[in-house]
Formats: structure tokens, C-alpha cells, sequence
């Protein structure tokens, strides 16, 4: 949009990818915590499907590290402070995401228990969500100040869109939409057109129930909500 190089970047969509990992962490570690509904059917897919959270969380760092701390820092150099904690948070996550990934796999293959995973689990949760919070705060106010939305949405494009296939991008959005309650100022910053909102992306928001594509439906997970920090 033109106004989008005279307007601050708009980091909604980092807020909406946050909430959507912490929400899928709270209800993998309620099936975890809950033996009774995991199956081993169901074991084997929140293993895979964690396996895939985990690829999209190194995806996601992994392009901050390489695009926009570099381009923050540029922009404002009184930032390194804050940008540098950012680069040594996802590297203290490191460990903790190795060793979730191998439990993850573990659960694929039928050699993890869930409390073994449970407890891979939470040592990832609390570095995380905390390094989370500090972004979407610190960060994003670095982004805001010194970035128009224009630059925003380049970064993003080249950072995380690019690299996906078109069948990535959906199952991505869908994720992504999946628990979102979308208030009125949330769905304008979104830019949602109306017929799109009520046609596509409000029933995705309630997909965790719908048995076949969710791994959490007809457990209580499901009503887990993808819950975002006030803007
Ligand atoms: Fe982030
Ligand atoms: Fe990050």
C-alpha cells in the first residue's frame, strides 16, 4: 500500500506468530501432562507436529539473526544493547530445542514417553517465552521506531516468505489463524478484507476442534486460545 512508506512498521504479525507458538507449547504440555489422551496414534503426531513447530521457530530466529537485527543495528547503533541480547537469547535457546527435537522424534518412533518429552518441554518454555516477551517489547519498539512498514514487510518477505512453498504458506497461515479471537483493531491492522475474514480465516480459528487436521481436537488443548500481548 503507498501509505505503508510514511506509516512505522506494524509488527503484528510477529505478535500473531509468538502467540501461535506459545499456544501450541501450553497444549502440547497438557496432552503430555495427560497420558490418558495420548494415544499412540496421537503421540506419534504431536511428536511430528513439534517437529514442525520447532523447524518453523529455527526458520523464524534464524531470520532475524540474518535480516533484521543487522538492519536494526544499522539504523540505530544506540540499539546494540538490546539487538545483541536478542542474537545471544535464540543461541541460549539452542540446547533446550536440540534436546525437545529429539523427544519430539522420540515420540514419532515410539522410544520417548511423555514425560520425558514433558520435560524437555518445559526446560525449552521458560527461555523461550521470556525471550519472546523481551522481543515483542524491546524489539519490536527498536522495528517500530526505525523501520517503515514498507521495510517490514520486505524483511518478512525475504526472511521467512520467500523460502516457502505455496503449500507451506497455507498450512502456515492456517496455523497461525488457528485460536486467534479476531478483535476489530486486530483484524484492521490486518488488513482482512471482510469476505476473507468470514469465508477463510474465522473458521480457521476454530480448526483445533475439527477432528482429521488437529492433533489437539477432542482433547482439552483445543481450547487453548492463541492469546496476543496488548499491542
Ligand atoms: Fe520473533
Ligand atoms: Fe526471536
Amino acid at each position: 500500500m503507498p501509505d505503508d512508506l510514511a506509516r512505522p512498521a506494524d509488527t503484528l504479525t510477529m505478535s500473531l506468530f509468538h502467540a501461535a507458538l506459545r499456544r501450541d507449547l501450553e497444549r502440547a504440555v497438557i496432552l503430555l501432562e495427560n497420558p490418558g489422551a495420548l494415544s499412540p496414534r496421537r503421540s506419534r503426531r504431536l511428536g511430528r507436529h513439534l517437529l514442525w513447530l520447532t523447524g518453523n521457530l529455527r526458520w523464524h530466529h534464524e531470520g532475524e539473526d540474518h535480516y533484521l537485527w543487522p538492519l536494526l543495528l544499522e539504523r540505530d547503533p544506540d540499539g546494540s544493547a538490546v539487538l545483541d541480547a536478542m542474537k545471544a537469547e535464540h543461541d541460549a535457546i539452542d540446547e533446550p530445542l536440540l534436546r525437545l527435537e529429539f523427544h519430539a522424534r522420540g515420540l514419532v518412533a515410539g522410544r520417548t514417553g511423555p514425560s520425558e518429552a514433558l520435560t524437555a518441554l518445559n526446560a525449552l518454555i521458560k527461555p523461550l517465552t521470556e525471550h519472546l516477551a523481551h522481543e515483542e517489547g524491546e524489539g519490536m519498539a527498536i522495528a517500530s521506531r526505525v523501520l517503515s512498514h514498507r521495510e517490514w514487510k520486505e524483511f518478512e518477505q525475504r526472511a521467512w516468505i520467500d523460502g516457502f512453498t505455496a503449500a507451506q504458506s497455507v498450512r502456515f497461515l492456517a496455523w497461525m489463524a488457528d485460536g486467534v479471537e479476531w478483535q476489530e483493531p486486530v483484524r484492521r491492522r490486518a488488513g482482512l478484507p471482510a469476505p476473507l475474514y468470514w469465508t477463510v480465516v474465522k473458521p480457521l480459528s476454530l480448526i483445533a476442534r475439527v477432528p482429521g487436521p488437529s492433533v489437539w481436537a477432542g482433547t482439552p488443548a483445543a481450547r487453548i486460545k492463541s492469546r496476543m500481548a496488548p499491542a
